[in-house]
């Protein structure tokens, strides 16, 4: 199949990218080589490029980022979101769109599934959310996945914060009312690969199984680390962030087991595949 991913050289979409490429003729795109806010430049490489299938990983994921520079943030997250669904549309191509635990509002206090009413408590969240909503008004054929959480090789995240941090003998903040499923880029592109190959439409939560505060990330990751580290315990309330978080957005796979095919592992043993595969390197 070919196979064009927007955002492509992001965390996620590197992944994609390799998990993909040994079966399919895969094409990513960085922000430079087509910026997503001005409809001509998805509708164009969509054009050319005919794919069969267009992922979107293009986003600001920096949730503070979105809260300050809003306008920005639903340039790229709803109407760049908007002109890919637009070029899918024309050129009947079958999108598959990442989208975020961070629609919902943390207020369930149980892993949220695809038949939760999404209701966003940042910008960050509700530019997603917009652009989940370009993408069911525009396109008959599309597959919206909501990850959480992701950590991976590609670039730095939270889990890389601790293991630096414990590695340094730094001071690390962990928030212990924000709560959610950690999840290996790996392991949700082998099950977005799945995916491709299916025949499946509508929305699917991919996560890790299960779920845990930032604060019980981080003693996770001194267990399996061997180490303990200096760790400051606060609140929301006492970790200034321009954005409110979700108190608790973790998410269960549950369209993917309905349908049979949910093949996510724990975060647990995700979290120790990453942290053998950095150390072992
Ligand atoms: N990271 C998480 O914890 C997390 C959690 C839940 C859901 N998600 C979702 O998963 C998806 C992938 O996230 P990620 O963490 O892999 O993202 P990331 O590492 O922040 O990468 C973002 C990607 O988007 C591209 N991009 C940014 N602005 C663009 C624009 N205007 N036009 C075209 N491309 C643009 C970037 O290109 P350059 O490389 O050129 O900058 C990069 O390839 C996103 O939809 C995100 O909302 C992420």
């Amino acid at each position: 199949m070919k196979i064009l991913i927007f955002g492509g050289t992001g965390l996620l979409g590197t992944d994609i990218y390799e998990i993909l490429k040994t079966e399919n003729q895969v094409r990513v795109l960085s922000s430079a080589d087509c910026n997503i806010i001005k409809l001509e430049n998805p509708y164009n490489k969509i054009k050319i490029e005919r794919p069969d299938i267009a992922i979107n990983c293009a986003a600001i994921t920096d949730v503070d980022k979105c809260e300050k520079e809003e306008d920005n943030a639903y340039k790229v997250n709803a109407i760049g979101v908007k002109n890919i669904a637009i070029a899918c549309r024309d050129f009947g191509v079958k999108l598959i769109h990442i989208s975020t635990d961070y629609v919902f509002d943390g207020e369930k206090r149980e892993p949220y599934t695809e038949f939760d009413k999404p209701n966003p408590v940042n910008i960050y969240g509700k530019t997603k959310l917009a652009g989940e909503e370009f993408v069911k008004s525009i396109l008959n054929n599309y597959i919206i996945i909501r990850t959480a959480w992701i950590f991976g090789k590609r670039r730095k995240h939270f889990v890389d914060y601790v293991i630096n941090g414990i590695k340094n003998n730094e001071e690390i903040i962990a928030v212990k009312d924000m709560v959610s499923s950690p999840s290996y880029s790996v392991d949700v592109a082998e099950q977005i690969k799945n995916i491709v190959n299916s025949h499946e439409s509508g929305i699917f939560h991919i996560a890790n199984k299960g779920y845990c505060s930032r604060v019980e990330l981080v003693e996770e990751i001194m267990r399996i680390l061997k180490k303990t580290a200096n760790v400051r315990i606060v609140n929301q309330s006492q970790w200034e962030r321009p954005a409110r978080r979700p108190y608790f957005s973790a998410l269960k796979n549950y369209h993917l087991s309905l349908l049979g095919i949910d093949n996510m592992p724990g975060w647990r043993d995700a979290l120790k595949r990453y942290i053998r595969a950095k150390t072992e390197k």
